[in-house]
């Protein structure tokens, strides 16, 4: 593939860029690598009653809330940009007119007029919130992983965002770590097609069109992979490893010509990525051919110093900028060291010009140089409007997974009584999932807002939640003349995401005895699972006829439930994380290593003893209310690239869409290998009794592996091909690379 890297180098602009570097001030220029968050958890809209919380929590001092609460810090702000002292600024206003402001004191008043950057999170929408995502990697659609990246990147643009902190590409094996919410899951191909997706879907064929906005792949690299899925923690892991399972994605937003990179807070081996020259300079730019700057995470250069690498702000800002950090996120140590370090020789010129020429060049080609203010008359026109919503509500029906249906006891008919219990049923605020900044519950719709619409003879009965404890007597009255129950119960959005780490991901409070009740009441229920992550849930899944994963679906969340439940939409969701049986066993993914005693019912094999030999519900598993039977599988090799070719049958009496899934496993190889790795997928619509033959093209070059050399081999033998519905299928063929 071409690396769109290269568009932002154009020898016009590069000239520009020397000329204002020629007359930039040292101060300027360290200007230009500073973000201001103006507050001490990194916004600019943080309300005064949110900062009082933080106040009475102790997240904040009183000089701090003092100087935010008065206007005063706006002046200052203010002569600071006047003074080119400020870059870019982290956080979200909802009046566009004050970032125009801004910019405006930027270009108009400042010395040499260069624009602000202003930085935000638009991680899954913005005012129309999709699926975590999480949920939307579920529906294996990269065209959707594009679209709702360019939705949530119109409405951002139209605020006056130029640059989301987005996509997050960490591999997520470890359900225990709160923000695999914000990934993709857990495998390396489907996080590197997603990458692609993404970043085109922000950032389109040009991000200097308005309505586009830069993207930041992040966080850079293998955050994902913390001791023990503690947010923050460690990593420590080969660097083959980094390079075939957490390197890949990041390899292709850059090639898809990702603007900005965000540096990851832990350490990879010792090193913290933040001052890691290996992974920003070798591997980014060197290798991967970046063009664009480097951001570091929230306050990920200060903390250097208590990683214990830097004896203070000023080393650590030494250490970061030296190794490729170009920006400072919200810490101000560049702000307040480059000047010194700079007359210390301790950052050369070169190092700092360099620097700043990167961020200007993506200032440049965003456009800013050109329009710099943002059209406010655009926004209420397009935010949450029907499209976007009808967008939202299609990725929500495509992200729900159905895990469970036993008897077909789904789809529902319109014309039974149903019970509604769990107080998640009618929490809109809560179907938004973690990192929502401009999405508000006031417009999202929760599943009794949906069945309330749709005409249902139903009873709403919260009587259970994560911290409500179980009242059996409104639960009994509730279900009492049912002939369905619908039995709400999960996570709340702030149990995943950052700093949101479990050690126990069971369901929490009392929601486990309202299924059990359920359980005992012999009357039929669908447990609708709400959450952020894969939860270990096997006590409830074993006595629940039917398990719907309904994640944090967003703005058409309850539209998108009813669809399924009523059959509307035919579920075709597949997970892209696998769910343990408990807790204990994370982390737990389907492409691990071949062992020398492979997981059986043998004694001294690798397993747990107290624990099922598979997990719950493997990678890629999902059903529908159709069935679906594969044939005639076959495989050779033509050329450069594998061609398979597979039958697949819907042999339901309902039409539906099947997500074709190819793994590859390298059977004998220099070194062990995963027992199986996905390929390719294809999404297949089928109607009752038809039979699709779905051919898929594998590239001889996408089945090799980096060696304990970190070289890139494909090496001759056999490679077997499963074909089917989800990680374990059993349909297989090989073939025979040659040497
Ligand atoms: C998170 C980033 C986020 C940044 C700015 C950090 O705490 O780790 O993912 O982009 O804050 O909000």
């Amino acid at each position: 593939m071409k690396n769109k890297q290269n568009q932002f180098i154009n020898p016009e602009t590069e000239k520009e860029i020397d000329e204002l570097l020629s007359k930039m001030t040292v101060k300027e220029k360290i200007g230009q690598l500073h973000q201001l968050g103006t507050s001490p958890v990194g916004g600019f809209e943080i309300s005064k009653g949110e900062m009082k919380k933080l106040l009475e929590a102790g997240r904040l001092t009183q000089e701090d809330y003092d100087s935010w609460i008065s206007n005063e810090q706006w002046d200052e702000n203010e002569e600071l940009i006047k003074a080119g002292e400020i870059g870019s600024f982290l956080g979200r206003n909802k009046d566009p007119n004050f970032y125009n402001h801004l910019q405006r004191v930027a270009v108009e008043e400042s010395r040499l007029g260069i624009p602000l950057i202003f930085g935000n999170d638009v991680i899954h929408g913005h005012k129309t919130i999709f699926p975590i995502p999480l949920a939307e990697s579920c529906t294996f659609e990269d065209e959707l992983f594009e679209l709702s990246a360019e939705i949530a990147a119109k409405e951002a643009a139209a605020e006056g965002i130029h640059w989301t902190f987005a996509p997050m590409l960490d591999i997520a094996r470890d359900a225990r770590w709160g923000r695999v919410a914000e990934s993709a899951g857990e495998d390396t191909y489907l996080a590197t097609r997603y990458a692609t997706a993404k970043v085109k879907g922000f950032q389109g064929e040009n991000v200097s069109d308005t309505d586009r906005i830069v993207a930041c792949a992040k966080h850079f690299v293998a955050y994902g992979a913390a001791e023990g899925g503690r947010d923050y923690n460690s990593v420590d892991m080969s660097l083959q490893k980094l390079w075939n399972v957490y390197l890949p994605p990041f390899k292709a937003a850059c090639e898809a010509g990702a603007g900005t990179f965000m540096s990851a807070f832990n350490d990879l081996n010792g090193v913290p990525c933040t001052a890691n020259a290996y992974l920003l300079r070798t591997v980014l730019r060197e290798k991967f051919g970046f063009n664009g700057f480097v951001v570091s995470d929230a306050f990920s250069i200060d903390e250097c110093v208590a990683h214990g690498v830097a004896t203070d702000r000023k080393v650590a800002a030494e250490l970061c900028l030296n190794a490729g950090v170009n920006m400072d996120m919200v810490v101000g140590c560049y702000r307040d060291h480059i000047e010194e370090l700079l007359s210390e020789g301790k950052i050369s010129e070169d190092t700092l010009n360099e620097a700043v020429r990167e961020v200007l060049r993506i200032k440049y080609a965003k456009g800013l140089f050109e329009h710099p203010y943002t059209d406010v008359s655009q926004g209420e026109n397009i935010w949450l409007c029907d499209e976007h919503r009808r967008a939202a509500l299609e990725i929500a029906e495509k992200s729900i997974v159905l895990l469970k249906n036993d008897d077909k006891i789904l789809p529902l008919k319109s014309d039974m009584k149903i019970a509604v219990v769990g107080e998640l049923a009618d929490d809109a605020l809560e179907m938004l999932g973690t990192w929502v900044l401009a999405g508000e519950s006031k417009d999202t719709v929760s599943l009794v807002d949906a069945l309330k619409s749709l005409n249902i003879d139903f009873v709403y009965e919260p009587c259970c939640g994560v911290d409500k404890p179980f009242d059996v007597k409104a639960f009994e009255a509730a279900i009492s003349g049912a002939d369905v129950v619908l039995a709400a119960v999960g996570e709340l959005k702030d149990m995943s995401g950052e700093a949101s780490s479990l050690c126990n991901i069971d369901l929490h409070g009392e929601q486990k005895k309202m299924i059990e009740a359920l359980h005992n009441s012999t009357k039929p229920f669908v447990t609708l699972l709400f959450n952020g992550r894969p939860l270990a849930i096997k006590d409830v899944a074993d006595i629940s006829p039917a398990v719907v994963e309904c994640w944090h679906l967003g703005t058409e969340a309850g539209n998108a439930i009813c669809n399924v439940l009523f059959g509307k939409y035919n579920p075709s969701g597949r997970l892209t994380t696998t769910f343990p049986n408990y807790s204990g066993e994370c982390p737990v993914y389907y492409n691990h290593l071949n062992t020398g005693r492979p997981t059986s019912e043998v004694k001294h094999s690798t397993k747990y003893m107290d624990a099922p030999l598979k997990p719950l519900f493997p990678f890629g598993y999902g059903l529908s209310y159709t069935e679906y039977e594969y044939d005639s599988l076959s495989a050779e090799i033509k050329g450069d690239r594998i061609e398979v070719s597979v039958e697949v049958k819907n042999i339901g009496d309902t039409s539906g869409v099947e997500t074709v899934q190819f793994y590859v496993q390298d059977v004998v190889a220099s070194m062990a290998r995963p027992v199986r790795e996905l390929k390719e997928y294809k999404k297949v619509a089928l109607e009752s009794g038809e039979t699709a033959t779905v051919k898929a093209e594998i590239p001889l070059d996408n089945i090799g592996y980096y060696n304990e050399r970190l070289e890139y081999v494909v090496e001759p033998g056999e490679f077997e091909i499963f074909v089917g519905h989800d990680s374990e299928a059993q349909l297989c063929t090989s073939v025979f690379v040659q040497g």
